[in-house]
């Protein structure tokens, strides 16, 4: 089969791959009918995710038709539509119990996840996303391996196109997951922080949830215009005028916003200062959004990490963040958990995500649509690749 397969940074191919097939009882093997590339898949492509090995299939963002069960496999049979988390959870042990999908204790088997017994057990097992989190071959391809299929993959019902149920596997979640944790609604203001498809998925929820005042922070303004003109956000480009935390407090009576959610993570575009510190090892990740947003948020604020880190940050303000009281959410998203309700909302016409898809590719151009997100060629915002 053909697969989108990493060889180091900046180095995606399509591949003629091994087919995959049944390693344990409860796997099926998907048929891939769509699958989009992630800000997440962009961490990997840029090289700054441990644990890459060359070859290695890469994609979590998928969906298709279950060509063929394992033997203890009841909850689908060959022939279902399916949308698949990009979590990988079991759906049975201590944290799965708790409705901690992200955290499962079972689907990490892999050799490289943190096994130190003087540290916590590994989370979850993810597709596509390096040896730390389980080296689980990922969905842009033609078919997947599909592990703890009697708990992951969701029907969706023939009535919603591959491409309105397509996000319900990653982004939607996320989006969602970030405005609950922010605990806004009615009357609330928010700044969101990063307008790429988690922000904007986010924006969505929050409009949904009744957030009153939404800005939204980027220096692409095609993308904030996106969001201007969808969600009505209030756009602030952090490369123009005033710094983006200080013009938000002045817009808020020198409070600051209720919320603020970061959906740019550790890659975030940074000051001369974070640069030489990223050079140098010495910052692991770039603190430029979040340091905004511990200072945009009020007394007693939330500020929700959608986007991802890893490593040490520099001058992390904790000092303010304990004098302002301000709660911090953050983590991998509890993709099954959400799953039910945000398909309901779809079908009732409460929330159409396929509204940010910019690019429709076949998987075979997977090399050129990484490169055209990564660089923001194109005006792109989304792409979806059909095998
Ligand atoms: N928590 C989860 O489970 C989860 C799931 C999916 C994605 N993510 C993460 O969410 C983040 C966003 O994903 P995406 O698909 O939207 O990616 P993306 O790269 O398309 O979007 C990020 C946006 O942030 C903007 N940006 C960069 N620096 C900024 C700054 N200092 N201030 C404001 N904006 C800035 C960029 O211009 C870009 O538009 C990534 O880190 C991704 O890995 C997390
Ligand atoms: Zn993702
Ligand atoms: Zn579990």
């Amino acid at each position: 089969m053909k697969a989108v397969t990493y060889h180091g940074t900046k180095d995606v191919r399509v591949e003629n791959v091994a087919d995959p097939v049944i390693h344990a009882a409860d796997d099926i093997v998907l048929r891939v009918t769509a699958t989009a590339i992630c800000g997440s898949d962009l961490h990997i492509y840029r090289g700054k995710i441990p644990a890459m090995e060359a070859g290695d299939i890469i994609g979590h963002e998928f969906m298709g038709i279950v060509e063929e069960t394992g033997a203890d496999v009841t909850a689908l049979e060959p022939g279902d539509r399916v949308i698949v988390p990009f979590v990988i959870a079991c759906g049975r042990c201590h944290f799965c119990a708790m409705n901690l999908f992200a955290a499962c204790e079972t689907s990490n088997t892999g050799t490289k996840a943190v096994v130190n017994p003087k540290h916590v057990r590994p989370g979850a097992a993810l597709f596509g996303y390096s040896h730390l989190y389980g080296g689980v071959p990922g969905g842009q391809a033609e078919y997947v391996r599909v592990p703890k299929a009697n708990f992951g993959p969701f029907k969706v019902p023939d009535t919603l196109s591959d491409e309105r149920a397509l996000f319900l596997t990653d982004i939607l979640p996320t989006g969602y997951q970030a405005v609950l944790n922010a605990k806004v609604g009615p009357g609330s203001s928010l700044a969101i922080f990063g307008a790429g498809p988690v922000g904007l998925m986010a924006a969505a929820c929050a409009r949904m949830l009744g957030v009153e005042t939404l800005y939204m922070i980027d220096h692409h303004d095609y993308r904030l215009q996106f969001a201007a003109d969808n969600y009505g956000a209030i756009p602030i480009n952090f490369d123009l005028g005033q710094d983006a935390a200080e013009s938000l407090i002045a817009q808020s009576s020198h409070r600051g916003l209720d919320a603020v959610i970061d959906a740019v993570g550790f890659e975030a575009q940074g000051n001369a200062a974070d640069t030489v510190l990223s050079n140098l090892k010495i910052e692991g990740s770039s603190g430029k959004a979040l340091r905004h947003c511990i200072t945009a948020v009020r007394r007693g604020g939330v500020v929700s990490v959608a986007g991802v880190y890893t490593g040490t940050i520099h001058a992390f303000l904790f000092g303010d963040i304990f004098d302002k009281g301000v709660t911090v959410k953050t983590g991998q998203t509890h993709v099954q958990r959400y799953l039910p309700e945000l398909l309901t909302l779809i079908e009732q016409g409460k929330l159409y995500p396929d509204v940010i898809i910019s690019h429709r590719l076949p998987l075979s151009q997977a090399t050129e649509a990484y490169h055209m997100f990564d660089q923001h060629h194109d005006n792109c915002r989304k792409i979806v690749l059909t095998p």
